[in-house]
């Protein structure tokens, strides 16, 4: 996945194309570049590594005398050709008229490439994208919007692109888009193109979230939006409620730490407009179809990565309290298994960034199967959101840190939300009932802050584990999920091995990992399993391993067992799995800062894969 940014109007280019990448750099940060067109010559500046780096090359190449007004930038995370200035975009044809920057990737570029050389074209690049620009150049007679929609005829795969060109005035961007996102920002004499609208934020908040199939020709004074026949699209300018401000680091070191900071407030915005009078919840006007809901016989929920681990939890709390049976899927192997899709079928997919190709592909294989599809989101008009019946939106705001923290919590807040539906439109669970768990929801945003406010324990525990190689996160029920939560956050930040099991599946094998220099995180908060997991962790004491435990305020003998204990908020065992992440989160976060890790932007990930 990459980030595309394009701007055309009266700003000095290279400053706003550099800014936007920098809010895009969660995209993709292996290598970045621009191109502008400069009085009709165009100027290309590449560099391998961060955004920082190519900004330096412009300062110093000072490309533009400030009174350029159209260029493209890119910001890569490779799949076609390691990372290298080479390699990175944007890339151009044989003449150097016609710039293209790219997100996704083109499947039959081989195939193109070998047409294209015999054809006597000449390529520099080790990339898939390379053969758009030459397609440009070949089908080009003067219309730039109609050489970029030949050429995208020719194409098989996904693509998000920006073209600009030396010929004729030079002052058009043609974005295109089939799959990954691309959004129009509508401003006043300019106009700007990016994968997302953080990068567009700074600038203006109105926006059209290009669909799939359709092209973008946009100057400084007009936009016109086209579908892939050419006809013109009526599509007005959506405008987004987050704030460049949001999109911002504020006083914290890391934007995953703001965003773990943010959680209180991310829920309550969650809840909001959701919890009814009298403590009932109030979800029927956004599922659309409750007619669905209530006859529904079976749920199938899919996702990837943390998404993954929130419906693992979402199926304990749908059985629990609306005794419909759930079933789990890692997206990218759902549609590969010919899964059975039973009429009335419900088929829910959670995603954050409303992108990620494996989860969409899941969603795509559903509907054809007849399902009716809910989404859980958190990104307002993203494909998930478009492709879906309903969506329940998680009101996070943007989440630019690649480990994805509040995102996380919300989802498992419009879980609890849709699980409490159901059980309202199935008559599970009593009035009073309903109403009870609504009340604990409430107390949720201030319980979390409770946890916040002694997170300099939790820095220190970080301090006293930050060298060790290996760790087993446990836990029983609705906290096995947040065993492998908490597993999966300190493994994309730290890169140290960790693994998240059932307590009760540890004596049938990861136990004999255990020993002197393998701490164990142990979800022990007091609820029905309490017992049983309290066996295991004299099993792992009694094999002198090392007792991280995560339990519930006031619960004296857990310290007595455990050689460090972090406590939580007395909660229903439901809410639980909401209170027990942020210690892992926090805990994950200070033993990768003290190892110098860069939490925001982990090696080898991205904030969503865009490719399957
Ligand atoms: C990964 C991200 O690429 O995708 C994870 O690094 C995320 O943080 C996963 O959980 C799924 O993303 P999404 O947007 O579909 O929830």
């Amino acid at each position: 996945m990459c980030g595309i940014v394009g701007y055309i109007g009266n700003r000095e280019v290279s400053g706003v194309l550099v800014d936007g990448l920098k809010r895009l750099e969660y995209r993709g940060y292996d290598s970045c570049g621009v191109a502008i067109i400069d009085e009709g010559r165009p100027k290309v500046i590449r560099s391998v590594g961060r955004i920082g780096e190519l900004e330096e090359k412009i300062r110093l190449t000072n490309p533009t005398n400030g009174s350029v007004k159209c260029g493209i930038g890119h910001t890569r995370w490779a799949t076609h050709g390691r990372p290298s200035e080479t390699n990175s975009h944007p890339h151009r044809d044989c003449t150097g008229r016609f710039y293209v920057a790219h997100n996704g990737i083109i499947e039959n570029y081989l195939y193109l490439k070998h047409r294209l050389v015999v054809e006597g074209h000449v390529f520099a690049t080790e990339t898939d994208t390379e053969v758009l620009p030459h397609l440009i150049e070949s089908y080009y007679d003067g219309d730039l919007e109609e050489a970029v929609r030949r050429a995208l005829g020719d194409v098989e795969g996904v693509y998000g692109i920006v073209v600009i060109s030396s010929e004729g005035d030079g002052r058009k961007i043609v974005a295109a888009r089939n799959g990954p996102p691309l959004v129009v920002g509508v401003g006043s004499g300019e106009n700007f193109v990016a994968s997302d609208v953080p990068a567009l934020l700074p600038y203006t908040r109105n926006v059209v979230f290009l669909q799939d199939g359709e092209i973008a020709i946009v100057s400084s004074d007009s936009f016109q939006i086209k579908n892939s026949q050419g006809e013109c699209m009526c599509r007005p300018a959506e405008t987004i409620n987050w704030t460049a401000e949001m999109a911002e680091k504020e006083r914290y070191a890391h934007f995953m730490l703001k965003e773990i900071y943010e959680q209180p407030r991310a829920i309550r915005d969650t809840l909001r407009g959701r919890i009814g009078e009298n403590d009932t919840v109030t979800l029927s006007s956004e599922l659309h179809n409750a007619a669905i809901f209530a006859g529904v016989e079976r749920l199938q929920i899919v996702g990837m990565g943390t998404s993954l681990n929130a419906a693992q939890v979402g199926k304990f709390l749908i059985e629990s309290l609306a005794r419909v049976p759930v079933d789990i899927d890692n997206a990218s192997e759902f549609r590969y298994r010919d899964p059975i899709i039973a009429p009335k079928s419900l088929v829910i997919g959670i995603t954050q960034s409303g992108e990620t190709a494996d989860t969409l592909a899941a969603m795509k294989e559903a509907r054809e199967k007849g399902a009716f599809l809910l989404s859980i989101c958190n990104v307002v008009g993203s494909q998930a959101a478009r492709q879906s019946d309903a969506v329940l939106y998680t009101h996070a705001g943007p989440e630019i840190g690649v480990a994805s923290t509040k995102a996380f919590t919300t989802q498992l807040t419009a879980l609890y939300l849709l699980a409490l539906e159901l059980a309202q439109l199935r008559q599970t669970l009593p009035a009073h009932e309903i109403q009870r768990h609504v009340r604990q929801l409430r107390e949720v945003p201030d319980q979390i802050q409770k946890i916040l406010d002694q997170s300099q324990g939790i820095a220190e525990l970080g301090e006293r584990f930050c060298r060790y190689s290996d760790f087993l996160y446990l836990g029983r029920g609705i906290n096995f999920p947040i065993a492998m939560e908490g597993a999966l956050k300190l493994k994309e930040i730290s890169y140290i091995h960790a693994e998240g099991y059932t307590a009760g599946e540890m004596k049938h094998g990861p136990i004999a990992l255990i020993d002197s220099e393998m701490p164990v995180v142990v979800l022990a908060p007091q609820d029905a399993v309490y017992r049983k997991t309290m066996g295991n962790v004299e099993e792992v004491k009694v094999r002198d391993g090392i007792v991280i435990a995560v339990a519930t305020e006031h619960d004296r003998e857990i310290s007595q067992k455990a050689d460090y204990t972090i406590y939580i908020p007395d909660a229903d065992p439901l809410v639980n799995p909401i209170l027990a992440t942020i210690p892992l989160q926090l805990f994950a976060y200070h033993i990768a800062t003290l190892r110098g890790c860069d939490v925001d932007k982990p090696r080898n990930l991205a904030k969503s894969v865009t490719v399957e």
